[in-house]
């Protein structure tokens, strides 16, 4: 345990102090076997996929998935999308119905992002769909991607490799420019053939809806799957994972800032607890602002389910630093806490 947190964490400290070296890596078979070994043990490596490049991370391991956040200094958690090697291995891992397997049979590989719910024993952290009950899956087109994807042998969570709010990277030198220094590797497959993120279609409730234009048209999936709503706005789409009814938030209310715990309150704690509380979760005892990010969905899940057991009417949530990961914890913590839209 200690071993892996003290890879994890130094990968994430490491993103803030900006101190160490990005190695950039040939796609050749050395190159390739290099960048998963890395990847196996926690660390971060930018690939090049046909879209954009992708910033990524084991999606099985929330330690190292926290690394990603805290490389791009992501606000927030959003949600990331899970890369495989084909659809077998995407499907091994959602539930797929018949229109989520003829888009795949069509279109993978290929620059198509499907939202379809989680198998019930899916090893993807949580961490990595930020705490939904969906996944976003995806085969990637390029050749040294999907190279990489059987090499590691794991799917791999893999947001677009720039920094928070900037452009996405279109060949490895745009890497470099946004995250020298903070990750450990690139791997150099060259510029991206299409240049334009994925298109991404929720299969996950009851109608299809895109929520982001992007390499696959929507035509295209509409060939396939008959006519889908398009959202407001011109272009289609657009809600913001933020909205979606699926969006995770605890059954019991949140209280935050807490300083006390009260006889009725389950507790999140953060570095030395409070006494006081029969249920507790602690993030991170040693106040490891990575090690919290990747226990926090696990958390509220347990403490939600932990409490309402116990008849608790409320999780008391410790103030968390709003400092590097302590920043998209708090907004995470907030949107729990926030008041409830039917
Ligand atoms: O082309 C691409 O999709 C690139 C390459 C690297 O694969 N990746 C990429 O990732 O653009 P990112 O994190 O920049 O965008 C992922 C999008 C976000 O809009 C996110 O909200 C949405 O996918 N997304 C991911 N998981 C989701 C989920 N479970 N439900 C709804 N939206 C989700
Ligand atoms: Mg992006």
């Amino acid at each position: 345990m200690s071993a892996v947190w003290g890879t994890v964490a130094s990968t994430a400290r490491r993103g803030y102090l900006g101190a160490a070296m990005t190695e950039t890596l040939p796609a050749d078979e050395a190159g390739i076997a290099r960048a998963a070994a890395v990847l196996r043990r926690g660390g971060l490596v930018a690939f090049g996929t046909e879209t954009v490049y992708g910033l990524g991370a084991d999606a099985t391991n929330a330690q190292a998935v926290a690394g990603i956040f805290a490389a791009k200094g992501r606000p927030r958690f959003n949600p990331l999308i899970c890369h495989y090697r084909d659809a077998g291995a995407a499907f091994a891992h959602v539930v797929a119905h018949d229109a989520a397997r003829r888009l795949a049979d069509a279109l993978w590989p290929g620059p198509l992002t499907l939202v379809l719910p989680r198998q019930a024993d899916c090893p993807v952290a949580l961490l990595t769909g930020a705490g939904l009950d969906t996944l976003a899956v995806r085969v990637p087109a390029c050749a040294t991607a999907l190279a990489l994807l059987r090499a590691v042998e794991r799917p791999v969570a893999a947001p677009s490799a720039n920094r928070s709010g900037r452009i996405s990277p279109t060949d490895a030198a745009h890497v470099l420019t946004e995250l020298e220094g903070r990750i450990d590797a690139v791997l150099d497959s060259g510029a991206c053939t299409v240049g334009v993120e994925s298109t991404v279609l929720d299969l996950s409730g009851s109608q299809p809806v895109f929520l982001r234009p992007g390499g696959v048209t929507m035509e295209a999936v509409e060939a396939l799957i008959g006519p889908i709503a398009r959202g407001v706005g011109e272009g289609g789409a657009v809600r913001s994972p933020g909205m979606l009814r699926s969006h995770y938030a605890p059954g019991l209310p949140v209280r935050l800032d807490a300083h006390d715990v009260r006889a009725d309150e389950a507790l999140l704690a953060f570095g030395p607890g409070l006494g006081g509380a029969a249920v507790v979760f602690n993030l991170s005892e040693g106040g490891d602002l990575a090690e919290a990010a990747a226990r926090l969905f696990q958390g509220l899940r347990w403490l939600d389910a932990e409490a309402t057991r116990r008849g608790l009417a409320r999780i008391a949530a410790m103030p968390v630093p709003d400092t590097g990961l302590g920043a998209a914890i708090n907004d995470r913590l907030r949107r729990a806490a926030a008041p409830r839209e039917e």
